[in-house]
């Protein structure tokens, strides 16, 4: 039986520690979240001491584990208003603007743009220079050249808001929200997270 239920939002996590534990505490102020990881996504998660378990206890938690990225079928049918990527690798945010999709968070980005679905990525390279943070410290990275042309590449896509700081995050994310709130909101089944 399915029970009729909002549409949701598609969260994509990457293989990044860029602040991902600032990610997920702002995806917890959220409602209706569903997790899409990379497979990089679920060791980096364990890295920086998240558990896929702990995940699911407030969202549903899609993994790659399908050839296919099985899960984007629930594209076609409607279930998503929106697709947030954060924080997003530089090898994800390049795979995006090459048109490739060879993973779950590069599937769903696709599909959303094949479904007109907006999408907001949180790109990690976005200066010459960068603090980070590794699993131990802060660290310096140098992003290249073409890891800052992609980022600046995918600012031209249709539908989709490169953002570079958290603030810029969660500024899209508001504006994103008022958006589907001034609009009514389909009812759809609910998704069997994996
Ligand atoms: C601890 C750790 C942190 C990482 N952080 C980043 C990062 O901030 N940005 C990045 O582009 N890659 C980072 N990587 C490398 C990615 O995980 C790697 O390129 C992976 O292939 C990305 O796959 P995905 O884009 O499918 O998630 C990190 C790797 C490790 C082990």
């Amino acid at each position: 039986m399915t029970r009729p239920e909002r549409r949701r939002l598609a969260w994509g996590l990457t293989g990044s520690g860029h602040f991902l534990r600032e990610c997920l505490e702002l995806a917890r102020e959220l409602r209706d979240v569903d997790f899409f990881l990379t497979k990089a996504a679920e060791e980096v998660l364990h890295m920086y001491g998240h558990r896929v378990e702990g995940l699911r206890e407030g969202f549903r938690v899609f993994r790659d584990t399908t050839a296919s990225a099985a899960p984007v079928g629930l594209f076609y049918h409607g279930h998503y208003h929106t697709v947030i990527v954060a924080p997003a690798t530089s090898n994800t945010v390049a795979k995006c603007v090459a048109g490739i999709s060879d993973t779950l968070v590069t599937n769903i980005f696709a599909q959303a743009g094949k479904v007109r679905v907006p999408s907001i990525v949180f790109a990690c390279d976005t200066a010459p220079e960068m603090q980070t943070e590794s699993p131990k410290e802060w660290v310096t990275v140098y992003p290249r050249p073409v890891d800052l042309e992609a980022t600046a590449r995918l600012k031209a896509f249709p539908s989709v808001s490169v953002v570079e700081t958290l603030d810029q995050l969660r500024d899209a994310i508001r504006q994103r929200m008022a958006e589907l709130d001034a609009q009514p909101d389909a009812v759809v089944s609910e998704p069997a997270a994996e």
